[in-house]
């Protein structure tokens, strides 16, 4: 299976060495390779029909000398003239406009290619647009690594629990606001020392109201309200409330309660909402540090909760190896026959 890389940063090149890691497992079950045969950054690509050397690219990237060539056109239009079969778009979340996500993802789906991605502007503004093209042109649009980091919601929501109808759903999809938010309880510290504590271990951006306005939490939440409980909303459509005005006080109030406050996005019959709220200790939406936790209640398997890292580059090319492989079994099924 030839793969076009487009984003090579933490992402991409996590991929790359999974790809790396997981030939041998790859061929084994499959019969076959998983190709890079081209991958871009912002300004650089590398190209080889004959597949490129994973490793190499990640060492070439890290010197610091960009993947090969200055790019002469937009990434759109040189997907327009590559051989591929899966586009794996990683390139930086836009929640303004979803670009450049949304055209590369848009391009990929209108030529017939599978398009796995980690990017959640496309998904969170244009859901249904994408969802609809890739049904029309009888390709896959998969993004288990949109939500969750290596926690296996989506496709365990689409795939394992497909008969199931998915009633309502809470969830803990910021690994930075829980950060702080257990620390804040567990230490007694006040937000702005535990944020401060959170960007000098890497764990939140400069500009951290990405994380802390629920921007990002948000942009997850539409996208699972879509994707597992075929609801048509986009971003903008959650209501968003941040931790931005959560004080120690407020923080120690829920303690004597034997309650913890966390940012809870959640899905219900009464629409979609991140917010912060109190949880009694030992709920499973009261877990500590940058784990993630998606708790659903569905009609025939009651609660179902799923916990797992939220983040990272090992953890986000797990879950886009996760897709990578869903697409190479349902090649496996249409070879046999099995699938029409
Ligand atoms: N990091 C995580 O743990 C994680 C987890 C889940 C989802 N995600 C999502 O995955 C995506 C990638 O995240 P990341 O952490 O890998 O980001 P990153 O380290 O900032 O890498 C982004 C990559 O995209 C490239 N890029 C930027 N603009 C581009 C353009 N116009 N055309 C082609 N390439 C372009 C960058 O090029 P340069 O290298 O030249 O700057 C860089 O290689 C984001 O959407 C993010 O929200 C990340």
């Amino acid at each position: 299976m030839r793969l076009a890389l487009v984003g090579f940063g933490t992402v991409g090149q996590g991929v790359a060495e999974a790809v790396a890691m997981k030939k041998d497992f790859i061929f084994d079950r499959f019969g076959t390779d998983l190709k890079i045969v081209a991958a871009f950054d912002s300004m650089t690509y590398a190209m080889d029909p004959r597949g490129l050397k994973p490793l190499e690219l990640v060492a070439k990237k890290q010197s610091g000398k960009g993947l090969g060539k200055t790019r002469p056109k937009s990434v759109a239009e040189m997907l327009r003239e590559l051989d591929y079969d899966v586009l794996v778009e990683m390139t930086p979340t836009n929640i303004e406009n979803a670009e450049p996500g949304y055209t590369n993802i848009r391009t990929a789906l209108e030529c017939c290619r599978d398009v796995v991605t980690s990017n959640k502007g496309p998904l969170a503004l244009n859901y249904r647009t994408l969802d609809e093209l890739s049904k029309k042109n009888g390709v896959e649009l998969r993004f288990e690594a949109t939500v969750g980091g290596a926690t296996p919601i989506i496709n365990l929501s689409r795939e394992l629990l497909m008969a199931e109808k998915v009633e309502s759903m809470k969830g803990i999809l910021n690994g930075t606001c829980n950060f702080i938010l257990s620390r804040m309880g567990e230490e007694g510290l006040p937000f702005e020392y535990v944020l401060k504590e959170a960007q000098e271990m890497g764990y939140a951006e400069t500009d951290p109201s990405y994380d802390i306005d629920g921007i990002d939490s948000a942009s997850k939440l539409a996208i699972l309200a879509n994707a597992i409980m075929g609801l048509d909303v986009t971003y903008n459509d959650v209501r968003r409330t941040g931790i931005r005005r959560i004080t120690l006080e407020a923080v120690e109030l829920a303690a004597k309660e034997k309650k913890v406050i966390r940012l809870i996005g959640e899905v219900n019959g009464g629409g979609v909402e991140v917010s912060p709220r109190m949880v009694p200790l030992g709920h499973p939406l009261s877990i500590s540090g940058t784990l993630n936790v998606l708790h659903m209640h569905t009609d025939l398997a009651g609660a179902i909760t799923v916990t797992g890292r939220g983040a990272g580059r090992k953890e986000t090319a797990s879950a886009i190896m996760s897709d990578l492989v869903g697409l190479l079994k349902r090649n496996a099924c249409l070879l046999n026959g099995k699938v029409k």
